[in-house]
């Protein structure tokens, strides 16, 4: 049976990725961002995921105002990194899971979630920047990966909740997929940004440092959230945040952190990153086989 057996979310700014490509992760300015996935690496090294299902948004690359799904899902065998204006990012080409992508569209479909289909699509810095930040400069990706575009771009996105729930329905797509296989999940995009217009630049660590909180334990108070809270307190790119919660509802009822990083400044945004760990409903009821004997 494949598992879901890690969660991991971090912000996915272009100029991370360009700091990566051009070796500029040691310079001042971007050394501290880049020191809290220094951990992270070591532990993908050792985690060794089969597949990565990553949530991503798509920032008007493949799609534009001539269709916008609201949760696509990438079935094909490979994804060519995209050019967004300075030619494409020279990371690898990112491999699919065909098989488990079709079975997650099944299954999800079947249990009441209107998924579209992709058999072809570029893929922008929304996904290729945070492959970048847990494995670093590779020639080859280390696992396959599957995309999950969200439309966070243009109103109205998915609420917090629906994609919490989105979650769940992915965890139980995996848990019914015969092969053995270690498939973590990554939330993307966040924490607090607003690109544009007099509020450009705005920051609210506080807000942020609290969603961070609330990714572990056995609340569920963050799927709640309604969209003005983001805009308000977060800025308009903030709902960018709800990626995430597809990612916490996959681990289950209850979370353990393994790792937290949060840094301002680098560029407009807050780079948050967190690292859970899925708590089987025994060991979080204190059950076990220790609790048992
Ligand atoms: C930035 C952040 C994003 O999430 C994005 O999609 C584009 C730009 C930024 O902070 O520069
Ligand atoms: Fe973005």
């Amino acid at each position: 049976m494949a598992r879901i057996t890690a969660g991991v979310a971090c912000s996915h700014i272009p100029a991370l990725g360009v700091a990566v490509d051009f070796d500029k992760t040691g310079e001042d300015y971007w050394a501290p961002a880049f020191a809290g996935f220094d951990w992270t690496r070591k532990w993908e090294e050792q985690e060794k995921p089969d597949v990565v299902i990553l949530v991503y948004n798509d920032h008007a690359t493949a799609f534009d105002m001539k269709f916008i799904p609201t949760f696509a899902i990438g079935c094909a065998e490979s994804f060519t990194p995209a050019d967004e204006g300075w030619g494409p990012r020279q990371v690898p080409v990112v491999e699919g899971h065909p098989d488990l992508a079709w079975h997650i569209a099944q299954s999800a479909i079947l249990d009441e979630f209107d998924m579209t289909i992709i058999n072809e699509m570029e893929v922008d810095h929304g996904l290729t920047v945070p492959l970048s930040m847990m494995f670093g400069k590779v020639d080859k990706w280390p696992c396959r990966v599957i995309p999950l575009a969200v439309n966070v771009v243009t109103y109205p996105p998915p609420s917090g909740n629906r994609c919490w729930s989105l979650g769940e329905a992915i965890r139980r797509a995996v848990e019914s997929y015969p092969e053995d296989l270690n498939v973590q999940v990554w939330g993307t995009g966040g924490m607090s940004h607003q690109l544009q217009g007099p509020r450009a630049g705005l920051i609210n660590r506080e807000w942020d440092n609290r969603f961070l909180d609330q990714l572990s334990g056995s609340t569920d108070a963050l799927r709640y959230i309604p969209h003005i809270e983001y805009l308000r307190e977060t800025g308009s790119e903030g709902i960018e945040m709800v990626m995430w919660l597809i990612m916490r509802g996959a681990m289950g009822q209850t979370t353990e952190q393994l790792h937290r990083h949060y840094h301002v400044p680098a560029s407009n945004t807050a780079v948050g990153h967190i690292v859970l760990r899925p708590v089987p409903d025994a060991e979080a009821s204190g059950e076990g086989v220790g609790a048992a004997a």
